[in-house]
């Protein structure tokens, strides 16, 4: 198989590096990739928005399975574009990643599924939705309804910090077109979790579920990032929430998807937060997390490359997968400065020495070559992993990985998977 990757982060350097091991790969192309990823794939200089490009790229090198990372081209419609190319694409089409790319289309979706979900209105006039949160009172959650790169939320403890959010995203269109029109939900209280499901169109297999860190500091204070931490298992989402979850909100949008006529083939990441009724789902998303993958990635036993084949396929009825037992947990390194203002291109150092120590696994998110030294050229720059025989074992690894950077400019935060520790 030849095989296609789509991004360039920590993500889809941790899913090379698993597809690399399978024994059907004959040859693997990133585009553009980053300098951990050309280890161990042909980095192609194709930017992931150049649909175009991709496909002309995949039909002259006979790709056999293109693999999209992030959400914006499966948005954009890179699984369709492939596939009337004649080339395998695992993903969701555009009209089915609609679940990431419309908080309105996913809340219908909810809705005509019977999926437990935050109650919620539409609106399109800034006026209306105040005067909405004014009646309803705080907290209350408002959210711009396009894609925002995570900045679209606003968990408002009162009802003048939701009317400024409206204002905000409405008038002040601080958000573009995706702020035109706002979501506004009950306010769900619980631990979150994410829940990411396999998906060929019918059947929906469980990749088990991760916790994410979502603000920049410790103790869970500052911006909303990306992402700056996960681990695998999380001990409160146990078998009975992950069974009850798969088939109460995970299969029945599958069934709702196919019965639209836009069957969900890829990966369904579900947000959860695990309330005192259940379950609820927060977002779906249409790609695995970043940098959820990195630590799903260290636990499967199984081939990826297989297992997307069957997804691709429709074939995951008959399909099985098989995961090591122990924990797994991801530290993001960033640079300082992140998120508003990260520095960029500062050197960094002691990789290797990282690389070494017993457990670790080290993947490159926004990392480049420059008069052949490795510099930093993103937010989130270097993702730490460890697995071991316990979680405590695995934070005290990823830590002494972290602490043999050399990296004066680069910042994590000390405490992922305390929900669990
Ligand atoms: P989203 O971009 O939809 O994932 O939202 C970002 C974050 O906002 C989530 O991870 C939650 O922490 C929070 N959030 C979103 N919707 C709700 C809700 N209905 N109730 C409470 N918190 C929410
Ligand atoms: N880490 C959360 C995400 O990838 O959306």
């Amino acid at each position: 198989m030849r095989v296609l990757v789509i991004g360039s982060g920590g993500r889809e350097h941790a899913l090379c590096w698993k597809l690399a091991s399978s024994p059907l790969l004959t040859e693997l192309y990133c585009a553009p990739g980053n300098p951990g990823i050309a280890a161990v794939a042909e980095c192609v200089p194709i930017g992931v928005m150049d649909i175009a490009a991709l496909v002309t790229f995949a039909r002259e090198n006979r790709i056999d399975l293109v693999v999209p990372g992030p959400e914006a081209p499966l948005v954009a419609g890179v699984t369709d574009a492939m596939q009337e190319a004649g080339i395998a694409c695992f993903g969701p089409s555009k009209a089915a990643a609609q679940l990431e790319g419309s908080k309105t289309f996913t809340k219908e979706v909810a809705d005509a599924a019977g999926i437990p979900t935050a109650r919620w209105e539409r609106f399109e006039a800034a006026e209306d939705a105040r005067e909405f949160v004014r009646r309803r009172g705080a907290p209350i959650v408002v959210k711009a309804d396009g894609l925002a790169a995570g900045k679209g939320v606003v968990v408002a403890a009162t009802v003048a910090e939701a009317e400024a959010a409206i204002t905000d995203f409405m008038d002040g269109g601080t958000l573009g077109a995706a702020g035109s029109s706002v979501v506004i939900e009950e306010c769900l209280v619980g631990p979150e979790v994410s829940l990411f499901a396999l998906c060929d169109g019918t059947t929906a297999l469980s990749l088990g579920g991760a916790q994410d860190h979502k603000r920049v500091g410790d103790g869970d204070v500052g911006p909303n990032t990306g992402g700056m931490g996960a681990y695998s298992p999380a001990p409160v989402f146990t078998a009975a929430l992950e069974a009850d979850a798969m088939d109460r909100i995970v299969r029945p949008a599958l069934a709702e998807m196919a019965d639209r006529g836009m069957p969900f083939r890829g990966i369904l990441f579900a947000g959860l937060m695990l309330t005192e009724d259940g379950p609820k789902l927060i977002e779906f998303n249409v790609r695995f997390g970043d940098p959820e993958c990195e630590v799903l990635m260290l636990r499967l036993k199984s081939d990826l490359l297989a297992a997307l084949l069957a997804a691709v396929d429709g074939e995951l009825a008959a399909f099985d997968l098989r995961w090591r037992a122990e924990p797994a947990m991801a530290v993001v390194m960033a640079a300082k400065g992140y998120p508003a203002n990260p520095v960029k291109h500062s050197p960094i150092g002691g990789l290797d020495a990282a690389a070494g120590v017993p457990g670790v696994s080290i993947f490159h998110a926004g990392t480049e070559m420059r008069d052949g030294r490795l510099v930093s050229s993103g937010g989130r720059v270097i993702t730490i992993c460890s697995v071991a025989a316990d979680l405590h074992a695995a934070r005290a690894a990823a830590y002494r990985a972290v602490d043999l950077l050399d990296w004066p400019e680069g910042f994590c935060r000390r405490d992922i998977a305390w929900q669990a520790l």
